[in-house]
């Protein structure tokens, strides 16, 4: 089990989630990264609950046929855990070595996972002194739960694959967006916000927000290190499952009028998803606040299938008084058109962002 390490061999990422499996192969060269192999294939409803394989036959073809569909030559694979698969903590520990955390981390971690030690594996990684108090230091902490990652590991080998890296969502997001240099902080914004409270350490901070299915994955970066992260069970199966409601459809139905027919689902279905979604959203951006005033979040960068969802850029704006903005990792990874679709690959990015992210495991850049 390595959360965090990257690989010297060349691995796919595979992003296995309740709505679909989906893999992204890259190569990076000299001009950068470039796409080599994708396939994003529809899991049937509930195969996956809670990231509990539920229907192993069901997801084992899905594997298979975005093998073929890819037409990847890999047999390596990064993963990726969220939702309540998984916990991770920003702890403070007395300074010490990462050679002799290595030995503590157990303790360390027992005060902060909820689960017992034995049924979870640990990884953590030392960020630095701890402000105002060089008797401790910021440590990130993961706590992954060992049936989660076995039961995918077992759909895995099944397929011939094996997994050699188990990473969270919310970090392949951020190492998605930094890695494909996508985005790139103002630095007038930093200023502005040192302006105001009239002190020199001051800054900007950004919101990685990936809406999925059912999991919403928030990693706020502040000063280009993770201040926040946090998985939020909300996304675009409410909306599905509110339309079905409203307007007697079919699960399958809904999807379609989401997707291609947004303007004629009933305004109040609408209203009310934009609500809870800017509510929830809201709810981590007040936690960080809390303890991060100096720092306030400058920009929402969205991402995940239900950022495709019609005008979910201007709702979030207004709702949540923060500028917001739909990030596509094609803009950072080459696409040749001698192979690919492009057009079609790019109004898909928004949604590959941590398959991306999962990829770029393989390179030490
Ligand atoms: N063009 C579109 N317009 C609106 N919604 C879309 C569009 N394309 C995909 N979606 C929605 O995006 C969601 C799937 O997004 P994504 O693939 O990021 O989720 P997931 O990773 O499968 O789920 P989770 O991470 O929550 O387990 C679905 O709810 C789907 O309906
Ligand atoms: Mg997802």
């Amino acid at each position: 089990m390595n959360l965090f390490s990257r690989q010297k061999e060349s691995v796919m990422g595979i992003d296995i989630s309740a709505s679909a499996i989906k893999l992204v192969e890259l190569s990076h060269g000299r001009s950068g990264y470039e796409l080599k192999a994708i396939a994003n294939i529809p899991l049937p409803r509930d195969a996956i609950v809670e990231n509990t394989v539920i229907d192993s036959i069901a997801v084992s073809q899905a594997l298979l046929d975005a093998l073929d569909k890819s037409q990847t030559k890999l047999k390596n694979v990064s993963l990726a855990v969220s939702g309540n698969a998984v916990i991770v903590k920003v702890i403070q520990v007395p300074t010490t070595t990462e050679f002799n955390l290595e030995t503590q981390i157990e303790f360390e971690a027992d005060q902060h996972v909820p689960f017992d030690i034995e049924d979870v594996y640990l990884d953590f990684q030392i960020l630095g002194e701890t402000e105002e108090d060089p008797e401790t230091m910021d440590v990130v902490l993961v706590a992954c739960k060992r049936e989660i990652v076995d039961d995918y590991q077992l759909v895995l080998s099944e397929a011939g694959l094996t997994a050699t890296c188990v990473d969270c969502a919310v970090f392949a997001l951020e190492n998605a967006v930094e890695e494909t240099g996508i985005y790139v902080q103002d630095s007038t914004e930093i200023d502005a916000v040192e302006a105001l409270d009239g002190e020199s350490e001051g800054g900007a901070a950004y919101a990685l927000v990936n809406i999925g299915a059912n999991i919403i994955n928030i990693n706020i970066m502040r000063d280009g290190q993770m201040a926040f992260v946090r998985d939020q069970f909300y996304g675009g199966q409410n909306l599905t499952e509110a339309i079905q409601k409203a307007h007697g459809l079919s699960f399958q139905a809904a999807e379609e009028m989401k997707k291609h027919n947004f303007a004629e689902i009933e305004d109040s279905v609408r209203e009310e998803f934009f609500s809870n979604l800017g509510s929830e959203i809201g709810r981590s951006l007040d936690f960080y606040g809390a303890n991060h005033a100096e720092f306030p979040v400058q920009k929402i960068l969205l991402s995940g299938g239900s950022a495709l969802i019609e005008g979910i850029e201007v709702e979030m704006d207004q709702r949540l008084g923060i500028e917001a903005e739909i990030l596509n990792p094609f803009d950072g990874v080459k696409i040749s058109e001698k192979n690919f679709d492009v057009e079609e690959i790019r109004a898909m990015g928004p949604m590959m962002m941590i398959p991306i992210g999962l990829a770029m495991r393989s390179f030490d850049v």
